[in-house]
C-alpha cells in the first residue's frame, strides 16, 4: 500500500484486520505515531528509515526525548559517505554544548531578575536562549538517565560539577553525597522523567523514582541550575506517591497511571 507525505499509518491498520501474526510497520512514522500504533495494536514493531539515517543514536534520542537531526533528502541514494555515516551522535553535539558561547548566565542566581535586560533583548538573543534551554533540558535528562538508570558513575562525572551544591534535605553535600546515595539504593532503582521546563540555566523536571527500597515511590520536582554546561546546583520537592485509594483527587500524581 502506498503512503503519501504526512499520511497517517493507514496501511498497518488495514493489514491488522486480516493478519494476526507479528507485524513490523514502516513508512512515514514519527516517534509519537510509532508509539501510538504499537499501543493501539496495529503493529508489534515500527521501523524507521529516514530518521535512522540522520540519527545514528535514534533509539537513545527517542527514549530520552532528545531532539532529532533533520535528514537531508539531497544526500539520499548517493554514492559517497555524506548523508550516510556523517550525521552526529547526540553526545558529539552535547560536547559542543559544553563550550557553547550562547548559554547566557543571566539567570545564574535564583534571586536575580533583570527585567530591563529582558525587555531590550534582541530576537537573536531570544533564539539563543531558547536553543540553550532545549540543550539544558536534554542535558538534565541524559544526566539523570546516566546516574539513576544506567548507574554509570564514571560517565555521570561528566554531567555533575565537582563543586555541585546540594540543597535537598535528603542528600549529603556535593557530588559525592548524591553518588553515594545512589550507590546505597537497590539495583531496582528506576527514574522516569515527566514534564520538564527550562528558563535560562534553570531546569525543572517532574519525575518518578521507583524501586528505591521504600514502601512507596517518590514523585519529585527536581530543580537544577546549569553552569558551564553541567549540573551545578540542586533543589528538590519530594512527595510519596499516592495509590488510587489514597489519592483524594482520584488522579495519578505522575503521568497517567498510578505507580506500582
Ligand atoms: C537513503 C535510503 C536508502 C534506502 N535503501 C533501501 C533499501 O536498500 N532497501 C529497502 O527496502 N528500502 C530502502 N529504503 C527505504 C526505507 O526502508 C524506507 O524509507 C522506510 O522503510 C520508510 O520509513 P521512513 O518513513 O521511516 O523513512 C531506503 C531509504 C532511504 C532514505
Amino acid at each position: 500500500m502506498l503512503i503519501a507525505q504526512g499520511q497517517g499509518p493507514v496501511a498497518t491498520a488495514q493489514l491488522r484486520k486480516i493478519f494476526k501474526g507479528k507485524m513490523v510497520a514502516a513508512g512515514g512514522f514519527e516517534p509519537d505515531t510509532a508509539e501510538a500504533t504499537v499501543e493501539k495494536g496495529d503493529a508489534d514493531l515500527v521501523a524507521f528509515g529516514r530518521h535512522f539515517l540522520a540519527n545514528p543514536d535514534l533509539p537513545k534520542r527517542i527514549k530520552l526525548g532528545l531532539p532529532l537531526n533533520d535528514y537531508d533528502r539531497k544526500t539520499f541514494y548517493t554514492f559517497d559517505f555524506h548523508g550516510y555515516t556523517d550525521y552526529p551522535f547526540y553526545d558529539q553535539q552535547r560536547d559542543g554544548l559544553l563550550a557553547d558561547p550562547f548559554c547566557p548566565q543571566l539567570h545564574d542566581s535564583p534571586f536575580y531578575f533583570d527585567s530591563s535586560r529582558h525587555a531590550g533583548a534582541a530576537q537573536a538573543s531570544a533564539n539563543a536562549n531558547s536553543r540553550c534551554e532545549s540543550k539544558n533540558k536534554a542535558l538534565v535528562l541524559e544526566a539523570f538517565d546516566t546516574l539513576f538508570n544506567k548507574r554509570d558513575y564514571a560517565a555521570a562525572e561528566r554531567f555533575w560539577s565537582s563543586d555541585y551544591i546540594q540543597h535537598s534535605a535528603h542528600i549529603a553535600p556535593g557530588r559525592e553525597g548524591l553518588f553515594n546515595l545512589i550507590k546505597s539504593i537497590p539495583p531496582t532503582l528506576k527514574y522516569e522523567p515527566g514534564a520538564i521546563v527550562a528558563e535560562g540555566n534553570f531546569v525543572n523536571v517532574h519525575g518518578r523514582f521507583s524501586g528505591i527500597g521504600l514502601p512507596v515511590n517518590w514523585i519529585a520536582a527536581d530543580i537544577l541550575r546549569i553552569k558551564d554546561g553541567i549540573l551545578f546546583e540542586h533543589w528538590d520537592v519530594i512527595q510519596d506517591e499516592a495509590s488510587r485509594e489514597s489519592s483524594k483527587s482520584g488522579l495519578p500524581m505522575f503521568g497517567d497511571k498510578f505507580g506500582g
